[in-house]
């Protein structure tokens, strides 16, 4: 009798357990093929049990927005996972506009051409009809506190989720943000301004509205970045298997590499895509983080400190990373893009 009732209660708990660690995210993205970094955050992301892709949301910044988007529907059909609807986002940032030094420097946000096609030719797969914005804001009010978003980009649609609803911010569960460089900490200078961190600086104003929104963050700057490098032999340990995964890496990443094979390549957006999954695999510490908005030599720049100080009264506190288990990081990384490809809807079954 006690094991059929404690089987029952196992029937009923374990589920419930496992559905716990499971994130359910959106995955907002300036998305790159790999080796580009959200290509393989996207990569890592889809091929782990602890997260749910419950919808890719597009924005302008690596390249244009609609660039974005052909690739990211490009790597879910080549992977087999065209369940996953994607949906375009900001094709411009909210005030920030193109100059001389934007188009010298990186980044190709303000670009009207269209798409190149990816290897072998664009998806057949879609992008919804509905925006990024409305499926963020909808997906978050309809199951409040549960949802986490993953910002690997500027943050335009995610600001102007916060200024559509009121009670959006409140409700999301977490925001885990690539962006920023914290001076106060080891690593904190910029890399497309002196200080001034590229996702930041491409939407000053849509960062600082993000940071300020109260919404819990979880923030990877450059200062976690610099702590990492994937090289070609790093890539060459992921293709040592052959899977539909690591066919992908080949394609993408193969011509990089032998064009290159010196190439070093920080990973920014699989940082905060790998700190979801598994969290001791870096750390943080709790500081007050501010965006600079004034048009002058900081604009765009993020400021962080253990205390508010005078014009960033309106500032909040966040969990920053520093530092990461760097081994221990990649050793996961290599397993999950060896791993067989996660099937279609296996979590939703
Ligand atoms: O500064 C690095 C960030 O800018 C990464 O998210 C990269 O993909 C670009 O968006
Ligand atoms: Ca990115």
């Amino acid at each position: 009798m006690w094991t059929r009732i404690f089987g029952g209660i196992a029937a009923v708990l374990i589920p419930t357990v496992l559905a716990a660690q499971t994130h359910p995210i959106i995955f907002d993205t300036d998305f790159i093929l790999p080796p580009g970094d959200d290509g393989l955050a996207l990569l890592l992301a889809l091929q782990s049990p602890e997260i749910e892709i419950l919808g890719v949301t597009t924005v302008a910044g690596n390249e244009s927005m609609e660039r974005a988007t052909t690739d990211a529907l490009w790597v879910l059909e080549h992977t087999g996972r065209t369940e996953i609807p994607v949906y375009r986002g900001a094709d411009m940032p909210w005030v920030h506009e193109k100059s001389e030094f934007a188009e010298r420097r990186y980044g190709k946000w303000f670009s009207n051409e269209p798409p190149a096609p990816p290897p072998g030719g664009f998806a057949e797969k879609h992008a919804e009809s509905e925006g990024a914005v409305e499926f963020i804001v909808s997906t978050v009010m309809a199951r409040p506190g549960e949802v986490t978003i993953v910002a690997i980009g500027p943050l335009t649609n995610i600001a102007t989720a916060i200024r559509q609803d009121a009670a959006f911010a409140g409700s999301v569960r977490e925001l885990v943000i690539m962006g920023g460089a914290v001076a106060l900490l080891p690593d904190g200078a910029g890399n497309m301004t002196p200080n001034a961190e590229f996702n930041f600086w491409v939407d000053p104003e849509a960062a600082r509205v993000t940071l300020r929104s109260g919404i819990p963050i979880l923030l990877s700057p450059l200062n976690v970045s610099r702590k990492t490098s994937l090289t070609k032999d790093w890539y060459e340990k992921m293709i040592e298997v052959e899977t539909p995964i690591t066919k992908l890496l080949e394609t993408t990443m193969g011509p990089r590499f032998a064009r290159e094979p010196e190439r070093v390549f920080l990973m920014y957006d699989q940082v905060a895509v790998g700190s979801l999954i598994d969290p001791t695999l870096v750390t943080t510490e709790e500081l007050y983080v501010d965006v600079d908005a004034n048009h002058g030599i900081s604009y765009g720049t993020s400021v962080g400190g253990r205390e508010i100080w005078p014009g960033a009264e309106g500032a909040k506190k966040m969990r920053v990373q520093h530092d990461i288990d760097w081994p221990r990081f990649m050793e996961m990384f290599v397993e999950r893009m060896q791993a067989p490809a996660a099937a279609p809807n296996s979590r939703q079954d």
